[in-house]
C-alpha cells in the first residue's frame, strides 16, 4: 500500500530492462509513491528489452543513453530536467555488466580489454552520471542519489570474478562524491548492497542458483527480493533519510554479519 512518500517528487532511473530488473521494481514502486520519472538505459536495451512497455504502464518517458558516453549523459540530463519540468529529487544507479563473467573467463585469466568495460559501465558510470549532474545542477537540494551494489566488495565471493572489484570502485565514488554532492550542494549519495536476485545480470555468474539458496540459508531473514529492494531504495529517495549519506547500506536480511548459521550445516 501506497503511502505517497515520494508526492511531488522527480526521479531519474537507470537499468530497467524486464520485470525481473531491480529498477524495473524501484520505477513502479517510485511512481505508486507519487514520484514522477523519466527512465533510461542503454540504446541496445531500448531495443531488446522491454523498458517501452514500463514506460506506458506508468506514464513516463524512456531516453536511451549508453552510461560510458559523457555526450548522451548531457544530453540525457537535459531532456530529463525538460520533461521533469525542474531540477531532479532522485537518481537510481541500477547498471552492471561483465563481458569476462559472461564468458566465463576465470579471474586470473581476465581479458583486460573487456575489463576495462566492465569497470566503465558497472562503476566509472556512476562518476560521469554524478559528475555531469552536479555539473548542470541537476540535482534539487536534499536530493538524493542511490547506486546498487554487492558484498563481493568486501568480501571474496570467488565467482563474482572483476565485478567485485568494479563494486569497490563503485562505492569508493559514492563516499567521494557524497562528500562534494553534501557540501556543494545538499545532495546525499549512498550504495545499496542488496542478497543475491534473480534478474539477467544476477544470473550470470557462475553458480547462481546454488549460490542464491546458500545466502538465503546464511540469512537470518532469507535473500532479500527485488521488490523488497524497491521499498528499501523509495525510503532512501524519500525525506525520511535525508542526513544518511556516503553509507554502503546493507539489504541483506542479515547476510552482512554472519559468520556461520548452522542451518547451512545441517542440510549440508
Ligand atoms: N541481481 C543480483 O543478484 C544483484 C545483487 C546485488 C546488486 N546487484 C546490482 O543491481 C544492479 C541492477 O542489476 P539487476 O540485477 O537488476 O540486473 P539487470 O540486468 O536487470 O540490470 C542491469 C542493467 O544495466 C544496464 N546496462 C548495461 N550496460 C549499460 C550501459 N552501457 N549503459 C546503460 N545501462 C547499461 C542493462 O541494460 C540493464 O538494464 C546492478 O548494478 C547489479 O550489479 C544485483
Amino acid at each position: 500500500m501506497a503511502n505517497q512518500l515520494l508526492a511531488g517528487k522527480k526521479g531519474l532511473i537507470f537499468g530497467a530492462l524486464d520485470e525481473q530488473s531491480i529498477a524495473w521494481k524501484v520505477a513502479e514502486k517510485a511512481h505508486e509513491e507519487g514520484a514522477e520519472i523519466v527512465l533510461t538505459n542503454a540504446p541496445v536495451a531500448l531495443r531488446m528489452g522491454k523498458i517501452q512497455e514500463l514506460g506506458k504502464q506508468l506514464g513516463a518517458e524512456v531516453i536511451a543513453a549508453d552510461a560510458t558516453s559523457n555526450e548522451d549523459l548531457a544530453s540525457l540530463f537535459d531532456t530529463s530536467l525538460q520533461i521533469l519540468g525542474g531540477k531532479i529529487d532522485f537518481i537510481l544507479h541500477s547498471i552492471g555488466m561483465s563481458i569476462n563473467v559472461r564468458k566465463k573467463k576465470s579471474y586470473t585469466g581476465l581479458n583486460h580489454e573487456w575489463m576495462h568495460k566492465t569497470l566503465d559501465i558497472s562503476a566509472m558510470s556512476f562518476h560521469r552520471v554524478m559528475q555531469i549532474a552536479l555539473q548542470k545542477d541537476a540535482v534539487a537540494d536534499w536530493g538524493s542519489i542511490v547506486a546498487l551494489t554487492y558484498i563481493a566488495a568486501q568480501r571474496v565471493f570467488p565467482d563474482y570474478s572483476e565485478m567485485a572489484d568494479a563494486k569497490a570502485l563503485l562505492e569508493s565514488f559514492a563516499r567521494s562524491f557524497g562528500y562534494h554532492f553534501g557540501t556543494e550542494k545538499k545532495v546525499r549519495v549512498n550504495t545499496i548492497s542488496q542478497s543475491p536476485t534473480v534478474t539477467t545480470a544476477g544470473s550470470g555468474v557462475k553458480g547462481f542458483d546454488e549460490f542464491l539458496s546458500y545466502a538465503d540459508k546464511m540469512s537470518p531473514l532469507g535473500n532479500a527480493d527485488a521488490s523488497q529492494c524497491a521499498d528499501f531504495c523509495v525510503v532512501m529517495f524519500s525525506d525520511l533519510t535525508r542526513m544518511v549519506t556516503m553509507q554502503n547500506l546493507y539489504h541483506d536480511g542479515g547476510f552482512s554479519m554472519m559468520g556461520i548459521n548452522p542451518s547451512v550445516l545441517i542440510d549440508s
